[in-house]
């Protein structure tokens, strides 16, 4: 029996030692150490051996097990380690290779767009902020001057979540007392991010778009500060020097609320296609921060003042680059993004 073992061992041990995959050592070592494996086998057959025998062969076949069970974990260990050793050798990338520069792929336009606005706000000293998109009904609407029972609250459609008090942001204004009560006076912000309506979809009404929202708070802020900003911008993103034009409008969180226009930069103000031969392109809601907004937050009407202003950042990329329908934003069709 000591020499059927002797030999088991030996070829067993050969077997394991030219194994390379996991699964056939596995099987190997069912095949040898499982339940009916063959040294399991001989074990068996211990108990029919003379009480002598019983003890030199069944501690002779003990030993040989823990040998080839440490036998497996080597080869096992050997094989883990090949297949480290090959996926580093297959799998290396070489992070310091040059890129070409030509790859062919760019940033979304509305991503170009935004990042030229936020650069000419930057150098006029406002600070940009990203917009929440789920936020409170007390953000979005209460603490702007619209109470629950306002009209006002019907002018955005809004998508409400259920149960929560919860809403899809329906305006970066929504943003305004969150960056006041963090920030407080004086304070130049911009809010950029995407807004949510219920709106019925066509070619210039989405239900989710981007809206850049401007906030200045400080003393002797009027309108004149405003008109300044917001030509500044519009010259930079255009490239030469448009004009702005404001009319009355209403917003209940600015008093005096205003709508603004600017001058076509296409036509110089003569009348073209895109400002449909009217000379000026509307464009954006804005006014001076209403009394109320600013108390909310502990700021004295008295001591400061402060402008607001809102536009779609969807617009400003379509009359940038003649888009003549918004849902081309929302589509991934890769023949409208590689024209940028
Ligand atoms: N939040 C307004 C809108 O979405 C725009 C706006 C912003 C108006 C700030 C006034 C001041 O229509």
């Amino acid at each position: 029996m000591l020499a059927k073992l002797q030999t088991l061992e030996q070829n067993s041990l050969v077997q394991i030692s030219v194994l390379t995959s996991e699964a056939s050592l596995i099987d190997l070592r069912n095949a040898i150490l499982g339940k009916n494996g063959s040294l399991t086998e001989l074990l068996k057959g211990v108990k029919d051996l003379s009480d002598e025998d019983k003890k030199t062969i069944g501690k002779a076949i003990n030993e040989c097990k823990i040998r080839m069970t440490a036998a497996f974990e080597a080869q096992l260990a050997v094989i883990k380690n090949r297949l480290i050793a090959d996926r580093l050798a297959n799998e290396f990338e070489d992070v310091t290779t040059p890129v070409s520069e030509d790859t062919g792929n760019h940033l979304h336009p509305i991503t170009r767009t935004l990042m030229k606005v936020e650069d000419s706000f930057k150098r006029m000293g406002f600070d940009c902020y990203e917009s929440n998109e789920v936020t409170t009904e007390y953000w979005n609407f209460d603490s702007l001057n619209i109470p629950k029972t306002h009209p006002a609250r019907d002018m955005q459609d809004t998508f409400w979540l259920e149960g929560t008090g919860n809403v899809l942001a329906t305006q970066t204004s929504s943003m305004q007392n969150i960056i006041m009560k963090s920030k407080g006076a004086p304070i130049k912000a911009i809010i950029s991010g995407r807004v949510f309506r219920n709106e019925d979809i066509d070619a210039t009404h989405e239900n989710t778009f981007y809206q850049v929202e401007g906030m200045v708070i400080d003393r002797d802020i009027t309108l004149a500060n405003l008109k300044y900003t917001l030509r500044t911008m519009l010259s930079d993103i255009f490239g030469r020097e448009v004009s702005i034009r404001m009319r009355p409008g209403y917003f209940p969180f600015v008093e005096p609320g205003v709508e603004v226009d600017f001058s076509c930069p296409f036509c110089s103000g003569t009348g073209c296609k895109i400002c449909k031969k009217s000379g000026w392109i509307e464009f954006m809601g804005a006014g001076l921060i209403h009394p109320n907004v600013l108390r909310e937050w502990g700021i004295d009407p008295d001591e400061y003042t402060g402008f607001a202003f809102g536009f779609g950042l969807n617009r400003l990329v379509m009359i940038e680059y003649s888009i003549p329908d918004m849902r081309y934003f929302q589509n991934p069709n890769l023949a409208f993004l590689k024209q940028f």
